[in-house]
């Protein structure tokens, strides 16, 4: 028999799939569109579901809380779930709390930012006012210029700083690093470097510094300089998402001058805290170390960050990065500074034994390189720093010897000079912070030596 009121078979399929799509698009993933929910919080980071098909990794999303927006860093992207780290910590989240995708993190640096101290987040933390945002937003995650396209580096600048400008002079747009244990000198030595008259800007990256430093740092060094300088700090209580982030949106600030065809020094201190804050963020995504507890983003972190540094185009400024690398433990050879030390064009160490014996800056010249010293030096001067250096490895070498009494003046020419000379030389290479900086070195140096030999024309030459 046929149910007249029964509707044919066909409708009522169609119908079953309609509910069915409604109740699917209906469930807490999909009523956000590009958006999704809270499905689970844990410490150091939270997931999201209905977010995997939208978001790439490194994107931020906001999240929509009772107290507010926060952003949050898209880690890991699973196909049910969106790994999410929050930028800062101890923000309420609650189980299907919205999160909506906003893509990559932008600043829109200015020229009126110079004189400011911001935060990562490109906001003012120095309450003197609201900042003018610049016509460009640019993303704190960008490339490096295309590497044939860049400038060659080859113009030599002065840094100020005695022992760097005679023994490792460097470039415009050269990335050195300055390598030394926990309180060697690699801040005030940054001090130093960041008075060098030779840029139109400079900016300072302070990532994971304490507190108390930051403020010496802004108002003792950059004193004079305050008005062509830009410094983006993320103190040591910060998140580890702004530590990480602080350096990136610090070299933006640099490319947007050096887009501007001006010569900016750019400086971080230091490279390992923001290497540390990568390791945290990474760890609470469940990413697994694979160096010494370091996960493998953070080596691939370290050179995008290094490698915008540099000259830029035709028509470009360029970027001077000048970096500090904590050595943990005074071990020169841990994953951090093994693998910074590839990435850069120069590294100057610094010996806590130079320091303890009150020898400061404590740089250590012969450790110390500079590979574009060599476009820097006329052809004498990179004579005289070769003596220089054979001198102060054999007055180094026989130390002990000499302390011993077991070596008598006359019986070798090359030490009794090396004897004679080279502590002239340290004393020239001794420089305090507050003094002003240097304008020729190696006139200091000829100076020194000349007096030493009582007037007599220098004798750090090559014989023969
Ligand atoms: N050029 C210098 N002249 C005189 N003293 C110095 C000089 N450089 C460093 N010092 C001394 O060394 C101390 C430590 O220096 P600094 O804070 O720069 O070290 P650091 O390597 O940055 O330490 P940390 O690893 O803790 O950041 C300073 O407080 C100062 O007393
Ligand atoms: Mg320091």
């Amino acid at each position: 028999m046929i149910e007249l009121d029964a509707p044919p078979v066909s409708v009522t399929g169609k119908l079953t799939q309609l509910v069915g799509l409604a109740e699917r698009y209906a469930a807490p993933e999909h009523a956000v569109t590009n958006g999704g929910h809270v499905r689970t919080i844990a410490a150091g980071h939270y997931t999201v579901t209905g977010l995997s098909r939208h978001v790439r990794l490194g994107e931020f999303v906001a999240h929509r809380s009772a107290t507010g927006i926060h952003l949050g860093e898209v880690v890991r992207v699973e196909p049910d779930a969106a790994y999410v780290c929050p930028i800062e910590p101890g923000e309420p989240i609650g189980i299907h709390d919205v999160v909506i995708r906003k893509g990559a993190f932008r600043i829109a640096p200015n020229e009126s930012w110079c004189g400011r101290t911001i935060n990562a987040l490109g906001e003012p933390i120095d309450g003197r006012g609201p900042l003018a945002p610049g016509d460009v937003r640019r993303s704190i995650s960008a490339s490096a210029p295309p590497s044939m396209a860049r400038r060659r580096v080859d113009e030599g600048f002065r840094t100020g700083v005695r022992a760097i400008d005679i023994f490792s002079p460097l470039c415009l747009g050269q990335r050195l690093g300055i390598f030394a244990g926990s309180g060697v000198g690699k801040s005030t030595l940054l001090s130093m470097l960041a008075r060098a008259d030779a840029f139109d800007r400079v900016v300072i990256a302070l990532v994971g510094e304490r507190g108390r430093e930051v403020r010496e740092f802004i108002e003792d060094t950059l004193a004079d300089n305050m008005s062509k300088s830009i410094a983006v700090v993320a103190t040591s209580d910060e998140s580890p998402m702004l530590r990480k982030m602080a350096p990136l949106s610090a070299m933006t600030i640099a490319e947007h001058f050096r887009d501007k065809g001006e010569n900016v020094l750019f400086i971080a201190d230091s490279i390992t805290r923001f290497a540390h804050a990568i390791r945290e963020v990474a760890m609470a995504a469940g990413e697994p170390p694979v160096a010494r507890g370091y996960p493998a983003s953070v080596f691939t972190e370290l050179p995008r960050l290094l490698e915008r540094a540099g000259p830029g185009e035709e028509g470009q400024g360029t970027i001077t990065a000048i970096i500090s690398i904590l050595v943990d433990g005074d071990n020169h050879n841990d994953p951090i500074a093994d693998s910074t030390r590839g990435i850069l064009d120069g590294h100057i160490v610094l010996d806590r034994s130079l320091a303890e014996e009150g020898r400061y800056p404590p740089i250590n010249p012969l450790a110390s390189i500079s590979r574009m010293a060599r476009k820097a030096w006329t052809p004498e001067q990179e004579k005289l720093v070769s003596r220089l250096k054979t001198l102060i490895h054999r007055f180094e070498e026989t130390r002990d010897l000499r302390l011993i009494g077991g070596y008598r003046t006359g019986s070798d020419p090359d030490l009794d000079m090396a004897i004679k000379q080279v502590p002239v030389v340290y004393e020239v290479l001794k420089q305090l912070p507050s003094e002003r900086p240097t304008a020729d070195a190696y006139a200091d140096l000829a100076n020194a030596l000349k007096s030493a030999a009582g007037g007599q024309p220098v004798a750090a030459k090559p014989r023969g």
